[in-house]
């Protein structure tokens, strides 16, 4: 059998956090607003981080050995991740996806070395449900470990010390933080953060129209990573820290992108559109507040999706 204990490198050293900050111009979305790029993460997006955690407090308490193997209910980000830093750490992963799972995440869910499994048609039970099920069922054998990123507090701890100790050293002056919401661990996380600093800035949350996290009809959603029928059980224990929970369209969160890619050249992702939704609504509102937005990802991954799917959800609420 293998060791337990192998050298665990230090997120920084895998090039994980310290990602940049950066003002947009001011008639981007009508006021002063900072976006934190999390695509500046190896692979691309905020997940790396919550992967790190999950995958570190599973070492830390000796549980993991290498050549064992992760498994997850994802649809993209953290399975890409996990993946990620599983072939750097001598670790499998293996990945429960949804048959409508965008093309782009699964190649690179593949490239990246993921075994990949998909759910079977059961209109019994909603596709997250089903996914979840078979994650729990798949990482129930010796040797596998289901992470559980929608229970596993170390996904909100993730952005306790690193996100939300970034966003106050250059956000901290800022008026109100925009996340938007899937599990809630980085919005909670963050949140977290500000709070143990005593720092009153408004920790807003944003959800696709559709999404029930913060009440409402559940209705077909697209999410890209954000949105849930319901709560996730971390959200549902630590989601008392968001001030403010905010649903926008998923059609508004495409605009926001497209524009803010014709206007300054960048890409951004569609939670991130969602965020800029809001901070565009809040802004019209009081022209001189100061928002600080989080950019989960870039758009890069998106683009065949906003020029098919514009306007036509075809993914379930889940
Ligand atoms: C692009 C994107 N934005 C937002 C989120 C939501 O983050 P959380 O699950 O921490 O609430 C995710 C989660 O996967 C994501 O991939």
């Amino acid at each position: 059998m293998m060791s337990t204990r192998w050298d665990f490198p230090h997120y920084a050293e895998l090039g994980i956090g310290s990602t940049s900050t950066l003002p947009l111009p001011a008639e981007a979305v009508g006021g002063a607003v900072l976006l934190k790029l999390e695509e500046d993460n190896p692979t691309g997006s905020i997940k790396d981080r919550t992967a790190y955690f999950l995958i570190r407090e599973l070492w830390d308490r000796g549980e993991l050995s290498q050549g064992d193997c992760l498994v997850e209910s994802t649809s993209g980000n953290l399975g890409i991740s996990l993946a990620f830093l599983g072939g750097l750490l001598g670790l499998h992963v293996c990945c429960v996806v949804d048959k409508t799972i965008a093309p782009r995440k699964l190649e690179r869910l593949l490239a990246a070395g993921a075994e990949v499994r998909s759910i079977e048609d059961d209109q019994a039970l909603d596709p997250r449900s089903r996914r979840i099920a078979l994650a729990k069922q798949i990482g129930d054998q010796v040797g596998r470990h289901w992470v559980n990123q929608y229970g596993n507090e170390a996904g909100m701890r993730a952005h306790e010390s690193t996100t939300g100790v970034e966003l106050l050293q250059h956000g901290g002056q800022n008026d109100e933080v925009v996340v938007a919401v899937g599990t809630g661990g980085t919005i909670c996380g963050i949140g977290r953060a500000f709070r143990t600093a005593g720092q009153p800035c408004r920790i807003v949350g944003v959800e696709p129209a559709g999404s029930t996290i913060f009440g409402g009809q559940v209705a077909p959603h697209h999410g890209y990573g954000a949105g849930y029928a319901g709560r996730s059980a971390l959200f549902s224990r630590f989601g008392h820290i968001v001030d403010q929970g905010m649903k926008v369209s998923e059609a508004d969160a495409e605009g926001e992108v497209r524009r803010l890619k014709d206007l300054a050249g960048l890409s951004v992702g569609m939670t991130t559109g969602m965020c800029l939704a809001y901070a565009r609504g809040a802004l019209a509102q009081d022209g001189r507040k100061r928002i600080l937005c989080v950019a989960a990802d870039s758009g890069e991954d998106y683009e065949h999706l906003t020029a098919a799917e514009t306007g036509n959800p075809t993914w379930p609420a889940t």
